[in-house]
């Protein structure tokens, strides 16, 4: 199976950047050269992950990042997307871990020595549990120690490094952390909640001031994650759960990085749920950005409860992923769109855009014919969005293989990649034909 577009396609042209994406803690593994983390701490906690796995091992990309390089060029793409461990960074004393430096130095060269361009997220998620031991995001001083730790790595790496995100998805560190807790460190607090989400935006803004100063030359950014809204019905009551949810999960980021302020339902929230905001902290948040990466999987459809907020509905109908999300690549268009209308927004990248399928290898084979329609069609949506007038510089398959999928553990795989976890093997899956295919086919 194919992935094709129209030979004039905004996509296919030279300037379009296409890149996959991973994150350190969902591929590293070697958790004994770096000090743990807050999914270590989880993963260890019983129940916390599905099949009771952990980030120990992982792909073991440590050990194996120069085949991991060979496989990533032989895709075609024009750029990487990873992160970096702090914890690989920084030791709990503050002191830095030159041997983690290095890996990461040595990494980025020989992407660039591939022309491949790095762009770096230096938050995904894996907060040194040094610092949680500390009250991690919902301690202001993390903002600050944020900061130091951007200083260290962009004063490192020098041009090595295409683009910075700050973070990414901070309303997966905020609202599924402290709110859902359903990730580490599994809280179910609003207020928290609310609190670690202005926490983050604020170490978002310190380390932006950072990137300015000592990255200049990288186009430095965040990376947040956008779902569609959507009533269950047409009554007023899920009209107006559906609204308040898309200003709760997603103008909740975007509002104060852009405006320097928070949707109006912050004045909805009780006065205990209310975060604290230190005077001169939103100006702080709304540094320019060089670009805004967004993150898209699916759409999120919301009622009335009897709380006078909003729950989710599930998805039921087919198509729906291996995660149970709903495959609805309409919505990517809509997002962009309704984010483009609503905001005057930097160069977009799409960083991330992928889905679990059901794979089985078979004589060497992973036939993902459903992962190949998927691209297909959210690069169409993709294309959709730009043809109607916005700015869209490049878009990045989530993941380039098989990972730890957080609370999900190994079983479920967005990989192009096939991981075979007891012997590390990686085999293309045909979605991974299909992209190298579309990559190669392009006139640069
Ligand atoms: C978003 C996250 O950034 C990534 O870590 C995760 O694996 C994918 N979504 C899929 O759930």
């Amino acid at each position: 199976m194919n992935i094709t577009l129209n030979a004039n396609s905004p996509l296919l042209q030279p300037n379009f950047v296409f890149g996959v994406a991973t994150a350190a803690f969902q591929i590293e593994g070697a958790a004994e050269r770096r000090e743990p983390c807050i999914w270590d701490t989880f993963c260890a906690t019983p129940g916390r992950i599905k099949d009771g796995s952990d980030g120990l091992v992982a792909c073991d990309h440590v050990n194996r990042w120069r085949d991991d390089v060979e496989l990533i060029a032989a895709l075609g793409v024009d750029a990487y997307r990873l992160s970096l461990s702090w914890g690989r960074i920084i030791r709990r004393d503050g002191s830095i871990n030159t041997e983690g430096l290095n890996f990461y130095l040595q990494l980025l060269d020989a992407l660039k020595a591939r022309n491949i361009k790095a762009f770096v997220t230096l938050y995904h998620w894996d907060l040194p549990q040094y610092l949680q031991d500390n009250g991690g995001w919902l301690n202001r001083d993390t903002a600050y120690k944020f900061a130091d730790y951007a200083k260290v790595v962009a004063q490192a790496f020098g041009d090595r490094v295409y683009s910075y995100a700050t973070l990414n998805e901070p309303f997966c560190s905020a609202y599924l952390s402290y709110e859902a807790g359903i990730h580490a460190p599994g809280v179910q607090n609003r207020q928290q909640g609310r609190q670690v989400a202005h926490h983050l935006l604020l170490a978002h803004g310190l380390a932006m001031q950072v990137l300015q100063q000592y990255a200049p030359h990288a186009v430095n950014g965040i990376v947040l994650n956008f779902s569609p809204c959507h009533p269950a019905t047409d009554s007023a009551a899920d009209r107006r759960a559906a609204k308040m949810a898309d200003q709760y999960h997603n103008h909740w980021y975007i509002q104060p990085l852009l405006e320097g302020g928070y949707p109006p339902l912050l004045d909805e929230l009780a006065p205990g749920d209310k975060p604290v905001i230190q005077d001169g902290d939103m100006a702080i948040i709304a540094q320019p950005l060089d670009f805004l990466g967004i993150n898209y999987y699916t759409r999120t459809v919301y009622r009335a409860n009897s709380k006078g907020w909003f729950s989710d509905v599930p998805p039921t109908t087919p198509p729906l992923t291996e995660m149970g999300w709903e495959i609805y690549p309409q919505g990517l268009t809509e997002i962009l769109l309704a984010m483009h209308q609503r905001y005057p927004l930097p160069p977009v990248y799409i960083t991330e855009n992928g889905a679990a399928m059901a794979d089985s290898l078979h004589d060497g084979q992973v036939a993902d014919d459903d992962r190949v329609a998927y691209f297909q069609q959210h690069l169409q949506a993709t294309e959709d969005a730009i043809n109607a007038g916005m700015r869209i510089d490049g878009y990045f398959a989530w993941s380039l293989m098989d990972n730890f999928e957080w609370a999900e553990g190994y079983a479920k795989r967005f990989g192009i990649v096939y991981v075979d976890y007891q012997s590390q093997q990686r085999t293309l899956k045909h979605s991974a034909m299909a992209l190298r295919d579309l990559f190669a086919g392009r006139k640069k």
